[in-house]
């Protein structure tokens, strides 16, 4: 085995090499952004400018329709909303704008700010946290800051990462949205073991899951019969386990976490 080394030591070296030239990248658009470019687009006072007129400071006075709160009735993701402020609504009143894409997309940046600070302040956040560890034992399977199990995915900057209301969503309908890289598969290996669990890593030649006893399993393909991604989330929906309240103070605690805590 004497090449081993040296094929280590040429992949330690492409490392550097990529991460060189990843940081230089960034580097080198740092400054200019700072010294040429225009500044980022201001989705608030691009909204204050353009949408207040009919919508309101609050985003609510256009009748059945709120825009503070992250419930949209005609749309679900990012992309939709930025179609929507682009195209306007046709046969309604609201009407298509002239914004580039980036400007379109910070006022919508702007009301999903918006909306997980209405979201953090309309439950009560250490009754959600009392809630995460008790009644809905959501600890059984998440951790938030190195605190409970590994079997569904650390939610330490879940308010970072995900809007209030996916949030949201994912206690009342775990089925309605899984992110890809939450996903579950089943495993077949050839003599007939059946394993499931959390998808860590998959290369050409091996698949490593999170097993539901936390155990890291890494299966060589070759040894696979099956591999399917399963489509129900294993975890339960909490719709009629816990009150609306309690759901309000959870996602409260929930946006919160924004990893800044060690
Ligand atoms: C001339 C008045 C008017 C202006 C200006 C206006 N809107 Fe609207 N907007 C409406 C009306 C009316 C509706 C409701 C349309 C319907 O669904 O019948 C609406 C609907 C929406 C919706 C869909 C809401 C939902 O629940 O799906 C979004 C999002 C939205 N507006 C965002 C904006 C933004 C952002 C701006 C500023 C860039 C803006 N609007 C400017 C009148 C306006
Ligand atoms: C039986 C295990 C289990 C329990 C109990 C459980 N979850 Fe989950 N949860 C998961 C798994 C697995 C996922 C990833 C798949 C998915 O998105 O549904 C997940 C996903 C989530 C997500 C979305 C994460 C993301 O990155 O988008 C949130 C938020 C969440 N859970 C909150 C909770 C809360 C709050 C509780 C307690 C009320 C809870 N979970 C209880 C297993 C569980």
């Amino acid at each position: 085995m004497p090449r081993v080394p040296v094929v280590i030591a040429i992949f330690a070296c492409l490392l550097v090499l990529v991460a060189g030239a990843l940081s230089g990248s960034v580097m080198a658009q740092a400054p200019g952004a700072q010294a040429g470019g225009p500044p980022p687009p201001d989705g608030a006072a691009l909204y204050a400018a353009n949408c207040v007129d009919c919508h309101g400071p609050e985003g609510d006075v256009v009748p059945g329709v709120d825009l503070g709160h992250g419930r949209f009735r005609r749309a679900t993701t990012d992309p939709e909303l930025v179609g929507i402020v682009l195209r306007g609504i046709p046969g309604t009143g609201m009407p298509p704008n002239n914004f580039s894409e980036a400007q379109a997309s910070a006022i919508v940046q702007f009301l999903r700010a918006k909306a997980s600070r209405a979201a953090a302040t309309a439950g009560n956040g250490a009754n959600g946290r009392a809630i995460f560890a008790g009644k809905g034992n959501c600890t059984s399977c998440h951790r938030v800051d190195g605190v409970g199990a590994r079997t569904g995915p650390d939610l330490s900057e879940i308010g970072r990462l995900r809007h209030s209301t996916d949030i949201e969503r994912s206690i009342i309908e775990p089925d309605f949205y899984i992110i890809p890289s939450n996903r579950f598969v089943r495993l077949v290996t050839r003599d007939g073991a059946t394993l499931t669990g959390r998808l860590l890593n998959q290369d050409t030649f091996s698949v490593q899951i999170l097993d539901a006893k936390e155990q890291l399993q890494s299966l060589q393909r070759s040894n696979l019969r099956e591999f399917t991604f399963i489509d129900k989330s294993p975890m339960p929906a909490f719709r009629d386990k816990l009150t609306s309240q309690e759901i309000t103070d959870l996602v409260s605690y929930l946006v919160s976490l924004k990893g800044t805590a060690q």
